[in-house]
C-alpha cells in the first residue's frame, strides 16, 4: 500500500494557544498515528522572520512550539518533526521555485493583497512597509511543500490559497523541467470548530483574547474567569448558543458531558459553576501533557536533540532531491555540462558528410552544416572507396587531418576552415562519445 504524505509547518511567532491545540495540534497528533500516513511537521522559522524581529522571541517560540507538540504526544520516531531553517535545501528550492513563479500571482496573494489594500485606502504609497519577505511568503511555504513532495496539506481556511500557488509552481516548473513534483492538496479539517477566545470571537493571538495551552492550573483558572458571559443571575436558564464558555467546553468534552452541561445551562446553572466545570474538564486533558511540557521547558538540549535529528531524516530526502532538481534546471558539474554539450550537437546541429557520384564518373564527398550550408568540398576521387577512406579519417581524427588531405580538397579561406574545423571536431567527438557508450554497455 503507498503511503500518503502530510505535511504541515507551524510559524514560531507565539505561545500555543487553546485553539492551536484544538485547531492544530491535537488534530495533527491524532493523524500522525494513522496507518499508511507518513507526517511531517516542521517549524516554519523563516516564515516567522517575515513577522517578528526579536531574536529572542523567536527562539523562545521555537522551543515552545516544540514542547508543546512533544509534550502533546507527538512521536519524533514516528514522524518527520524539524526545524525548517535545519534544512538548507528549502531557501534553495524557494529560488527555484522563484524563477517559475508569475509576480503577478503574487500580487494576488492575500495577506499581500491585504496589505497594499490598507496603503491604498490610507492613501500612502500601495507598498509602504510591505517587505519582500511578505511578498515572497507563498513562494517560500511552496517549498516547503514541495520539497518533500507532500500530497496532503492540513491547514486553515486562510492558507487555502497558499496551496493552490503550490500546485502551480509545481505545474510550471514539471512543464519546464520534467515530472519532479507531485500537485499538494489542502486538507480542511471539516469537524474542527475554530475555538473562541475570551472576548467571545475567535481565539486569536491577534485579538489578545487567548488562553495559552500551558497556563498553570492557577492561571487558566484565573482566564477562565474572565471568559464573557452575559448578565443572567443563577437559577436564570441560560443559551448554549453564542456562549463562548459552552464552545470551549464542547472542544474537550464527550457528547454525553456536553448533553449534561446543555441541562445545566437549561436548569440556570450559575456562571461561576460552569466555570469550574470547564476549568476541571480542560485541566483533566492538559495536566498530563504539563508535566512534559514544563520538563522540555527546562532542558531545551533535549528539544533541541530531537530537531537536529528531525532534520536529519529530513534531509535524508532533501538533499538528493535537490540535487536532482539542480541538475533538471542545469546547475551541474561541468564535467557533465561537456558531455551534454557533445549530445546535443549530436542531436540537433552536427554537420554531415555526403558522398556522391558526378556525371563526370568520379566521386566525391562534401560536408553539410545541419541547415545544408556547404563547409568542405571535396576534389574528385577515382573511386568511392577512396572517397569513403577519406571520409572515415576526417571522423576518426578530426580537424588536425584536414592538412593532411588538403590536396584532396577544395582550398577554403581562414574562416572557411575554422568553420569546418569545428563541424569535423563535434563529429569526431560525438562519434568518440558514442564509442565509449557503446562499449560501455558491451561491458555491462
Ligand atoms: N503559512 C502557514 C500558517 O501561517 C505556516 C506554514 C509555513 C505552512 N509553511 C507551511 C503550513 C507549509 C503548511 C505547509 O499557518
Amino acid at each position: 500500500m503507498s503511503t500518503v504524505r502530510f505535511l504541515t509547518g507551524i510559524t514560531t511567532s507565539g505561545t500555543p494557544h487553546l485553539g492551536n491545540y484544538v485547531g492544530s495540534i491535537r488534530p495533527a497528533v491524532r493523524a500522525s498515528k494513522t496507518p499508511g500516513v507518513e507526517s511531517f511537521y516542521f517549524l516554519a522559522d523563516y516564515h516567522a522572520l517575515i513577522k517578528i524581529d526579536e531574536p529572542e522571541r523567536i527562539q523562545r517560540s521555537t522551543l515552545e512550539i516544540a514542547a508543546s507538540w512533544l509534550a502533546a504526544g507527538l512521536d519524533p520516531s514516528h514522524v518527520t518533526f524539524y526545524r525548517q531553517s535545519d534544512v538548507p535545501e528549502i531557501p534553495e528550492l524557494t529560488w527555484f521555485l522563484t524563477c517559475v513563479t508569475g509576480k503577478g500571482v503574487l500580487n494576488r496573494a492575500h495577506a499581500y493583497k491585504a496589505s497594499v489594500d490598507k496603503n491604498t485606502a490610507a492613501g500612502v504609497d500601495p507598498d509602504a512597509d510591505v517587505t519582500a519577505g511578505l511578498f515572497m511568503y507563498p513562494v517560500l511555504m511552496g517549498a516547503d511543500i514541495l520539497m518533500f513532495n507532500a500530497h496532503k496539506v492540513p491547514v486553515g481556511r486562510d492558507q487555502i490559497q497558499h496551496i493552490e500557488m503550490a500546485r502551480d509552481m509545481a505545474a510550471s516548473f514539471n512543464h519546464r523541467y520534467g515530472e519532479h513534483f507531485v500537485p499538494p492538496q489542502a486538507e480542511i479539517e471539516e469537524s474542527v470548530a475554530t475555538l473562541p477566545g475570551l472576548d467571545g470571537r475567535k481565539m486569536s493571538k491577534s485579538y489578545d483574547n487567548t488562553i495559552p495551552l500551558f497556563s498553570s492550573r492557577e492561571q487558566l483558572k484565573k482566564l477562565i474567569a474572565g471568559i464573557k458571559t452575559d448578565s443572567r443571575a443563577p437559577g436564570e436558564p441560560k443559551d448554549t448558543e453564542g456562549s463562548a464558555l459552552f464552545q470551549i467546553y464542547q472542544a474537550f468534552a464527550s457528547e454525553e458531558e456536553t448533553a449534561k452541561l446543555r441541562q445545566a445551562y437549561a436548569d440556570g446553572i450559575a456562571w461561576g459553576d460552569a466555570k469550574t466545570i470547564l476549568l476541571e474538564r480542560i485541566d483533566q486533558e492538559i495536566a498530563p501533557m504539563r508535566a512534559a511540557y514544563e520538563d522540555y521547558m527546562a532542558h531545551p538540549e533535549k528539544v533541541e536533540a530531537l530537531l537536529l535529528a528531525g532534520a536529519t531524516k529530513a534531509r535524508a530526502i532533501a538533499t538528493p532531491f535537490m540535487a536532482q532538481l539542480r541538475s533538471a534546471v542545469g546547475l551541474r558539474r561541468l564535467s557533465a555540462a561537456v558531455q551534454n554539450t557533445a549530445a546535443k550537437v549530436e542531436k540537433v546541429a552536427l554537420a554531415s558528410f555526403k558522398q556522391y557520384r558526378e556525371k563526370d564518373g568520379q566521386f566525391y564527398f562534401k560536408l553539410a552544416a545541419a541547415d545544408g550550408t556547404v563547409l568542405l568540398q571535396s576534389k574528385a576521387f577515382a573511386s568511392g572507396k577512396d572517397a569513403g577512406q577519406a571520409i572515415a579519417q576526417l571522423q576518426r581524427e578530426g580537424a588536425a587531418t584536414l592538412n593532411a588531405l588538403a590536396s584532396a580538397l577544395e582550398p577554403l579561406d581562414a574562416a572557411g576552415t575554422s568553420t569546418a574545423s569545428a563541424a569535423i571536431d563535434a563529429l569526431a567527438a560525438a562519434a568518440a562519445e558514442a564509442a565509449k557508450e557503446k562499449a560501455a554497455k558491451a561491458q555491462a
